[in-house]
């Protein structure tokens, strides 16, 4: 069946009322585009669990700093159309920025804590935009269900934060992060890498690797963990540490010691580009 394109809230809500008026269940998938498996994997879920199923496609202009990506983050509009319907999605939502926001556009979400730390920290105002855009497209599509990845675990934790604080009527899904055969996260940003930087780029994973492993093994005390992963990655001459941290998983605040359910997420530059993975280890 053909995928309906929308490109204005007015065509998003005349569907989705059609949806909800024969009792369908809704699903959302909200991205950026250039999709890869890891979005394949998040629609394959929605289409598995709900009866109809929107795939945003839209490179929110919000949640970039002034020295961000937002120009050269890669677009194939029609590559992910493609995916999106031969996935068994229902309907592509892909704005443009004056769509979804008025020239006088006024509010913004703010997720205090959860938010400050690791990214929130680096990049100022990120999440704020992605908590704005992300209330805006649970509203639009009046969803049952939202699919996020635990790629970008920070943006789980906010996002199921926001969702409980304000009784968004929505159920949060996170969904496990889908690596290449050489464990890279697959990321929308590996094609800004050089063949040089995409071999070095595999030090992510092999740091949490060995992180995980001393965890699992019993270790409790963050910093050991910590200074293991930052060891090994500063053997690759191509990798510069923006962050490693070991954070409670509820609150992503610091951790000393490792007793309850711990995100350790790091993010790395590899030449210039900034790549973040993460592991979550619960108990
Ligand atoms: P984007 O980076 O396009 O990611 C869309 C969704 O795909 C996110 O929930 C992300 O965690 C998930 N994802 C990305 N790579 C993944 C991987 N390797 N394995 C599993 N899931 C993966 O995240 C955003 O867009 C934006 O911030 C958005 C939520 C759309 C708001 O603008």
């Amino acid at each position: 069946m053909k995928v309906t394109v929308t490109r204005t809230p007015a065509e998003v809500k005349e569907v989705i009322k059609d949806w909800k008026k024969q009792g369908y269940s809704i699903g959302l998938v909200p991205t950026m585009g250039y999709l890869h498996e890891g979005h394949g994997s998040l629609i394959k879920k929605a289409v598995e669990e709900n009866d109809k199923v929107m795939v945003s496609v839209f490179v929110n202009p919000i949640q970039f700093g002034p020295n961000e990506d937002l120009e050269t983050y890669p677009r194939d509009f029609d590559a992910d159309l493609k995916m999106i319907e031969s996935l068994g999605a229902d309907m592509v939502f892909h704005p443009e920025p004056s769509d979804m926001y008025a020239s006088d556009f006024s509010t913004t979400i703010s997720v205090a804590g959860v938010s400050e730390n690791l990214c929130g920290a680096r990049r100022p105002g990120h999440f704020n935009g992605v908590c704005t855009v992300v209330t805006k497209l649970f509203n639009l599509s009046e969803a049952d269900r939202a699919y996020f990845g635990q790629k970008d675990a920070q943006q789980l934790a906010v996002v199921r934060r926001m969702v409980r604080d304000l009784n968004a009527n929505i159920e949060i899904i996170g969904c496990p992060i889908i690596r290449e055969d050489d464990g890279l996260a697959k990321s929308s940003r590996n094609t800004y890498l050089s063949s040089e930087e995409r071999k070095a780029a595999t030090v992510l994973n092999k740091a949490l690797c060995a992180g995980k492993q001393m965890v699992e093994e019993g270790e409790k005390s963050a910093l050991t963990v910590k200074l293991r992963i930052e060891d090994i990655i500063s053997k690759e001459p191509l990798a510069k540490i923006d962050y490693v941290e070991i954070t409670d998983w509820n609150s992503i605040e610091p951790v000393d010691i490792i007793d309850g359910s711990i995100l350790c997420a790091i993010a790395v530059y590899i030449g210039n580009t900034r790549l973040i993975d993460n592991f979550i280890y619960e108990v």
